[in-house]
């Protein structure tokens, strides 16, 4: 039977606390006894000090991410001891407690970095909120603490890989735990999803990361040129053939080679790809002699390979010779969360690159929200970058990226598709008249009346439109 959660605040509180101390600071011990009982009645361990100055000691000798403290105290009042407190960890949450006529103080304390303030006499449901929001944000701290150290260590390598999803995160974990290994890794995934920067990773953690990282597009070369690419050939072996040549595999000795693209080769050299797995050794085009070379393998994919070998145009034996490890990237759309962090990260690689800082609308996030991203994660920074450059005083709209979002939408080119003239020809008048309504909304950020009339139709007919074109004006508001 599934069981009921508790929403309860108590319960809520417990769930986070993960081990948060608090430090209470009151000079009336009744005060101090009577916070005792409430949080620690949810959970949290507290320490509690009727002297400011001994808790002082205490902040300094111990990590208490949040602190109750009275304002009105001999010795040291509550201010100066929030001002102290924050100079020695800014992320603290400091509470102020404050009694009912000197509210104007605790504004003051807000002013200068406190969380919060409470009024003298409290109830414990008020306490209990006020714990509530503060354990929330001291969580949301940790977090992103924790997120900048990945992002840090990540940057060590040189490689900067975003994402906190789950997806991303599990992806980077397992990397990590096959890198030393030398199993052959297929990764496979649609196109700009970051199979080659995984690839990279996964070479730049491993101890090859001194040798080199050699990436070939297998697509890109004609058949005879791939096989002398990969393992070179002997002079005279083939015309053009002026002198011996290296293959890449001899060249990447000790390294890894990252084969892109490796449902496009052909049966021939899938055969001689096969025997290589198998004897883990070169021959070059021509040559007799065989020489062993030691390099690790990733191929990468976004062709669904088992397709091609239920279609006989993929050989069985070298697909599960290549698929030892699987890594599957999930398209963008499935992993959502990644967007912000990824649109943070490009407009500082864009800055950076510009020299200029390039600022963004807060609403370009609710679009990108809701966008399918067919492209992934290559036209996520492609559309940045396009927006950057267009964008006036380097500030990115709705509008800008609306545009190119709608520019750079590539359907099944009509040609590719089997229709007939008729319906081509209908076809591309409805994409261009979806195109074209679209337009106008993001530029009226989807305002009926105005896109109505810079169209110049008028409104009802606007609609129809909308309806029959199916097209989601929300997403421009
Ligand atoms: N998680 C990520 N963090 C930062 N940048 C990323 C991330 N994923 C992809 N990129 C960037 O997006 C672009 C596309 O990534 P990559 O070339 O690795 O994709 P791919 O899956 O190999 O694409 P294709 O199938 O078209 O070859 C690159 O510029 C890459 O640096
Ligand atoms: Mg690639």
């Amino acid at each position: 039977m599934d069981r009921i959660p508790d929403y309860s605040p108590v319960s809520k509180l417990n769930e986070a606390n993960d081990k948060i101390k608090i430090l209470v600071v009151d000079d009336e011990e009744g005060m101090c006894l009577l916070l005792e009982d409430i949080l620690k009645g949810c959970g949290y361990p507290i320490d509690y000090f009727t002297q400011p100055g001994q808790a002082l000691t205490a902040f300094k000798n111990n990590y208490y991410p949040l602190v109750f403290t009275d304002i009105k105290m001999p010795e040291i009042d509550g201010m100066a001891l929030l001002k102290e407190i924050l100079a020695i960890n800014k992320n603290t949450s400091v509470i102020m407690i404050t009694a009912y006529g000197s509210i104007e103080n605790a504004v003051e304390c807000m002013d200068l970095g406190a969380f919060n303030y409470i009024t003298k006499p409290f109830k414990s449901g008020e306490i209990i909120a006020i714990l509530e929001k503060a354990v929330e944000r001291i969580n949301l701290i940790r977090e992103n603490i924790q997120l900048k150290k990945k992002l840090e260590s990540l940057s060590a390598t040189g490689i900067t890989l975003i994402g906190k999803s789950a997806q991303i995160t599990g992806t980077l974990a397992f990397a990590k735990k096959i890198a030393q290994t030398n199993f052959k890794v297929l990764i496979t995934g649609e196109s700009g999803t970051g199979k080659e920067l995984i690839a990279r990773y996964i070479h730049t953690i491993s101890d090859r990361r001194h040798k080199p990282f050699i990436p070939i597009q297998c697509s890109l070369l004609p058949e005879t040129l791939l096989e002398s690419e990969l393992f070179g050939h002997k002079k005279g072996s083939f015309t053009g053939a002026h002198q011996d040549k290296k293959g890449l595999f001899e060249e990447a000795n000790q390294g890894t080679i990252f084969l892109d693209e490796i449902g496009d080769i052909n049966p021939n050299v899938q055969g001689k790809l096969l025997r290589f797995l198998e004897e883990k050794e070169v021959k070059r085009i021509g040559d007799v002699k065989s020489r062993i070379v030691d390099i690790r393998l990733i191929f990468a994919t976004n062709k669904n390979l088992q397709k091609l070998v239920n279609e006989k145009q993929f050989r069985d034996d070298l697909f599960y010779r290549i698929r030892e490890i699987e890594i599957k990237v999930p398209p963008l759309r499935e992993r959502k969360e990644d967007i912000p962090l990824l649109t943070r990260h490009f407009l500082e690689q864009i800055s950076m690159e510009i020299g200029e800082k390039i600022e963004i609308e807060r609403e370009v996030f609710d679009l990108f929200m809701s966008y399918d991203w067919a492209g992934n994660v290559r036209e996520l920074k492609n559309c940045l970058a396009s927006a950057a450059a267009m964008c006036n005083d380097n500030r990115i709209t709705v509008q800008e990226i609306s545009k190119i979002l709608l520019l750079t939408h590539t359907d099944t080119p009509y040609h590719e598709q089997s229709l007939s003239y008729r319906e081509m020809k209908k076809k591309m008048l409805e994409d261009f008249n979806r195109k074209y309504i679209n337009n106008y909304l993001a530029e009226n950020r989807g305002n009926i009346t105005r896109t109505a009339k810079s169209l110049g139709i008028d409104k009802k007919n606007l609609w129809m439109l909308i309806k029959k074109y199916n097209i989601d004006c929300s997403i421009y508001k």
